[in-house]
């Protein structure tokens, strides 16, 4: 999932230009940028991007990306939890996009806060973009049928979602695929995801707190993440929602 598709791109475009309505320019890093496309509006609406994250293949993926656009961007390697040791300036703006922050536990996330801190610029902000990982431990799923990749009279390729719960309450996301052609069942086969440690509203919010943040806002991310649903970014029930945007502002 890259949003390098023109849909996702505008539709992020028009959502990070009324989110960030309150800071209009400057100096953004994401620090866990990945192929870069949920960050690339960020710069196509005049902001100076930089990123970085721990995959170099991402990373390259990333260049080719924003190259492919016209922007040539400072990239580089590091650890979101230790971004203090890699950046030097003041930023207006750090976000992290794309349900990265839920790769490392409630220590690493209060790490990640701490070196945030040190490089937003005073009144700067922090963006976190996350699942709603409030209602995935409500409902527990065991899985979820994806919309087809391929759907076609000769070709059906099915995507499942399948939540492998631990027993220290993390969870590992394993997609199965599953192809027919011509009526015929080819076979499945499985790629096992990333490892997530749920991290709760309330956690995040005291993590924030904590460390020097006071929150401006929710947003509801669902009709960027998921073609199929409809709701308004302000529209924030953490019943219904599964994907939000959360904006926090350094004291
Ligand atoms: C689901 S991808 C999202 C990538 C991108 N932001 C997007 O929206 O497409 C999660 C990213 O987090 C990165 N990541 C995981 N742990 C990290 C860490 N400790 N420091 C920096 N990046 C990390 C992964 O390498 C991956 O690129």
């Amino acid at each position: 999932m890259q949003n390098m598709a023109p849909q996702s791109q505008e539709a992020f475009r028009k959502y990070y230009a009324e989110i960030f309505s309150c800071c209009t320019s400057g100096k953004v890093h994401d620090c866990s940028i990945g192929a870069g496309g949920t960050t690339l509006p960020m710069a196509k609406l005049g902001y100076e991007v930089s990123g970085s994250d721990l995959s170099q293949n991402l990373l390259a993926k990333a260049k080719e990306n924003f190259n492919s656009a016209g922007f040539s961007i400072h990239l580089f390697q590091a650890d979101f939890t230790k971004l203090d040791e890699h950046l030097s300036t003041e930023y207006d703006i750090i976000m992290s996009t794309g349900n990265s922050l839920p790769h490392v536990d409630a220590a690493g996330f209060t790490s990640f806060v701490q070196a945030a801190h040190k490089c937003i610029r005073p009144n700067g902000y922090l963006y976190i973009d996350i699942r709603n990982w409030d209602k995935i431990l409500r409902e527990r799923p065991i899985f979820i049928a994806r919309d087809p990749f391929v759907m076609t009279a000769e070709k059906h390729e099915s995507l499942y979602h399948i939540f492998q719960w631990n027993a220290d309450n993390s969870v590992t996301f394993v997609f199965v695929t599953s192809v027919d052609e011509n009526g015929v069942h080819v076979g499945e086969y499985a790629l096992v995801g990333p490892k997530y440690y749920p991290l709760l509203k309330k956690d995040l919010e005291s993590i924030l707190h904590d460390n020097g943040f006071e929150l401006t806002s929710y947003y509801n991310m669902d009709t960027l993440w998921y073609r199929d649903k409809n709701s308004a970014s302000g529209d924030t029930d953490f019943e219904t929602m599964d994907w939000y945007g959360a904006l926090f502002k350094k004291l």
